[in-house]
């Protein structure tokens, strides 16, 4: 995701896609059971730890604070046994959530926990009356695109070499609470050429 307030925001490219279950305990046939409660400032080693697991260009500490220090951003941990293993920061806005950060930790990944929090963010948009859920995540990061897509979330846009380090586009994916059938449709691109021939 470019996870991003800025134009140009900071690379979202996970570097291991490779689950591990070493790590994890309890019962994973039905998921890893995680608590999801707001991030605090002594989080920040962990979060900072699976940060730079996760992307190759990671947040350092002072974006993820200068985020945090914004009004309108929120930061939420996912914790299992008093370990951190996964966070998200978002932006709330007047009727969307813009996701500008989200990741699971490498040793608990493939076990529900990314689900689990986005399932609070459809639950805050739906406590709260928002309507969506954006977010832009990179071309090269085919993994978060999957686990995004199973969550119901649909790419609509392409941002053409929206970032500084590589040429490559970004994806805007949405989430929508009333997905209408107009939102379903796939998209189509049209040559103008085309679109011409058919007014004639
Ligand atoms: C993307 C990410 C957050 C997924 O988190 P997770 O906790 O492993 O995801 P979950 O276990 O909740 O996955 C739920 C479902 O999403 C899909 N999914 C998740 N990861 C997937 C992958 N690597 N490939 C294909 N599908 C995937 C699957 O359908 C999965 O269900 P299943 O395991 O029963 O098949 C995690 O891989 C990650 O942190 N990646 C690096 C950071 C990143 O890219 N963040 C997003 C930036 S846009």
């Amino acid at each position: 995701m470019s996870w991003g307030h800025s134009p140009k925001p900071p690379s979202r490219h996970s570097s291991d896609p490779t689950p591990h279950q070493s790590d994890a305990d309890g019962d994973l046939s039905a998921g890893l059971k995680v608590q999801i409660r707001w991030l605090i400032r002594r989080d920040m080693p962990e979060v900072l730890e699976i940060e730079r697991a996760s992307f190759e260009q990671p947040w350092t500490e002072e974006d993820f604070l200068g985020h945090l220090r914004q009004r309108n951003c929120i930061g939420m941990v996912a914790e299992h046994n008093q370990r951190i293993v996964g966070f998200m920061i978002y932006e709330l806005h007047k009727a969307r959530l813009q996701l500008l950060n989200f990741a699971t930790s490498v040793d608990f990944r493939r076990l529900g926990v990314g689900l689990q929090m986005v399932a609070k963010l459809v639950d805050k948009l739906s406590q709260q009356r928002r309507q969506e859920i954006l977010l832009e995540v990179r071309e090269s990061n085919l993994q978060a695109q999957l686990f995004f897509k199973a969550q119901d979330f649909r790419a609509v846009r392409v941002l053409r070499t929206h970032y500084d380090d590589t040429t490559e586009d970004a994806y805007v994916m949405r989430y929508r609470l009333y997905e209408t059938a107009a939102d379903t449709i796939p998209f189509q691109p049209q040559n103008r050429i085309d679109f011409y021939n058919d007014a004639a």
